[in-house]
């Protein structure tokens, strides 16, 4: 793994949003695994702004997202929902070129990605409990798309994007970790003071499913960005 460390969140989506937007320029058809939260925000700001500014085409781009909720009572809580008003809705893609795993055939989104060829780029947040996607701890390192029961834990961090604690949903589909190493690139993004004991796990910690953001020390194209901020409360302690 390569750790970037930048001054700014805004920096990290500034060069993030570069990265894929270069990419798509040399490769018109890429193929880009895209990930949901408030990390990812800016990153789709930046790289809107750069699609229009350079008149780089999305149109035959194909993505495909991480995960997706469960019996949600209402739509605009979904990631299909966050997409489009945060990424897909500003470019040119063709709405048949996004893709969500689908809970009533989950396995068929593995098949899905290899038949297109796999993913270029992937990415990803983390959850403070070391999920990556909905891939809570102690997921085995060789899954694949599945359902999963969500951690409380996870539908307290992300009570914030609902009405009520009710409302957050108990299960969701979610590419699995074999799924994730698939993908030839995977740039990780950790923001936020929630994340401290994640990146220093993420670091610090052996190769464990208790931990399943550990499996991407086994890749071999990892790029994970942090702040100088959060760098230093986690890794430099005041003597
Ligand atoms: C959700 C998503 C994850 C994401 C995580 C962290 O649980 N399923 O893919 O990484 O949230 O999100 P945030 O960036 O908002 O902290």
């Amino acid at each position: 793994m390569e750790l970037i460390i930048k001054k700014t969140a805004a920096d990290i989506a500034k060069d993030v949003a570069r990265h894929f937007v270069h990419f798509v320029e040399q490769n018109p058809k890429a193929n880009l695994g895209l990930a949901t939260g408030s990390s990812p925000l800016d990153i789709y700001k930046h790289i809107i702004y750069l699609h229009e500014k350079r008149r780089v085409s999305f149109a035959q781009v194909k993505t495909f997202n991480l995960d997706e909720y469960l019996g949600l009572v209402d739509d605009k809580q979904s990631y299909r929902f966050f997409m489009q008003q945060n990424l897909f809705n500003h470019l040119d893609i063709p709405l048949e070129n996004t893709h969500f795993p689908d809970a009533t055939k989950p396995e068929g989104y593995d098949a899905l990605i290899a038949h297109n060829g796999g993913v270029d780029i992937q990415l990803l947040g983390i959850g403070s409990n070391g999920h990556i996607a909905f891939n809570e701890p102690f997921t085995s390192f060789s899954s694949y798309t599945h359902i999963v029961n969500l951690d409380e834990k996870t539908r307290k961090d992300n009570a914030r994007f609902f009405r009520d604690m009710n409302e957050v949903p108990t299960q969701a589909v979610t590419m699995g970790l074999a799924t994730i190493m698939q993908a030839r690139e995977i740039i990780l993004v950790i923001l936020g003071d929630a994340k401290i004991l994640a990146l220093k796990q993420l670091f610090c910690m052996e190769k464990d499913e208790s931990f399943p953001a550990s499996i991407l020390n086994e890749h071999p194209n990892v790029k994970v960005y942090t702040t100088m901020d959060l760098f230093k409360k986690t890794f430099c302690h005041k003597a």
